[in-house]
């Protein structure tokens, strides 16, 4: 179904009453591309919002069989500097969250190696696994307050592919909370490009709370520009948003969103 036939010509916003009916519903979706998929490419991501979503995925796992095997996964990106057994990286996020709990096989899973003495070598080699794999079928996204997806920060280029980015101050010290300081967060992390995410061939993203709200405005209904990269998305051919309340609460558009979805066709529902 990622790859399937139907080219929805806008963004698609599901919103959710709560942040566990958005993370169940991103579950759904993630579950079921890797169901049906004959070697299905999911594209993960860390932060707080995605983790009820692995919670779910991993219930699905333990309750109702959902089968890892023959899946294959690729990180949007890594903290340069961080071991993969540091608590902070996003190697241990996601041996936490999820690759501990479900029958993935550790040679298919990739992170960006936070680590790597050649760095520009190591984003080249990372972007030609994903496409040895066969592309991403679904690319799971966060959204940063400051509009980005990856660690693409404003201004990065909306064709950028896998590279190293600086983090804002704004991301330090969002991130901070999961440091015991601020300077404790590195600076520089590899991300996949706002290009790379581009290429998926379905993006799916997930916002939750009040603090996303304005930022989610400016990506759905603001003017496609760098200086909110999660923007670029409403030039990809499917992208779905799932999000809460919260988080929809600046879309003006927000009751025609949901005319559209509870109208939705039954063949277009995922
Ligand atoms: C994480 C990532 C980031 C986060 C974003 C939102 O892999 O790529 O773009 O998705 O910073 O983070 P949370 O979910 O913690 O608000």
């Amino acid at each position: 179904m990622a790859g399937g036939q139907v080219q929805r010509p806008s963004m698609e916003i599901i919103i959710k009453p709560d942040y566990e009916a958005m993370s169940r519903e991103a579950a759904l979706i993630v579950g079921r591309v890797i169901r049906e998929g004959p070697r299905p490419v999911i594209g993960l991501a860390t932060g707080s919002t995605p983790e009820g979503m692995y919670h779910e995925l991993v219930r699905q796992h333990r309750d109702e069989g959902l089968d890892f095997s023959r899946a294959t996964t690729f990180n949007l990106d890594e903290y340069v500097g961080l071991a993969p057994d540091h608590p902070q990286s996003y190697h241990h996020y996601m041996r936490h969250h999820l690759f501990d709990h479900v029958n993935l096989n550790r040679d298919r899973t990739h992170l960006p190696d936070g680590l790597s003495e050649d760095i520009p070598a190591h984003c080249r080699a990372y972007e030609q696994a994903i496409v040895e794999a066969g592309g991403i079928d679904v690319q799971v996204l966060g959204i940063g307050s400051d509009g980005h997806i990856g660690f693409n920060e404003p201004s990065s280029s909306l064709g950028s592919r896998t590279r190293i980015k600086t983090l804002t101050q704004e991301t330090i010290a969002a991130n901070a909370r999961f440091f015991a300081t601020s300077e404790q967060v590195p600076r520089h992390v590899i991300t996949m490009g706002v290009g790379t995410i581009m290429d998926s061939r379905f993006c799916l993203v997930l916002a939750s709370g009040g603090a996303k709200a304005d930022i989610v405005a400016r990506a759905v209904e603001g003017p496609v520009t760098s200086m909110v990269p999660a923007s670029a998305l409403q030039f990809h051919p499917r992208c779905s948003l799932i999000i809460d309340e919260a988080a929809a609460a600046k879309l003006e558009r927000a009751a025609y969103y949901r005319w559209i979805y509870d109208h939705k066709p039954d063949w277009q529902r995922v």
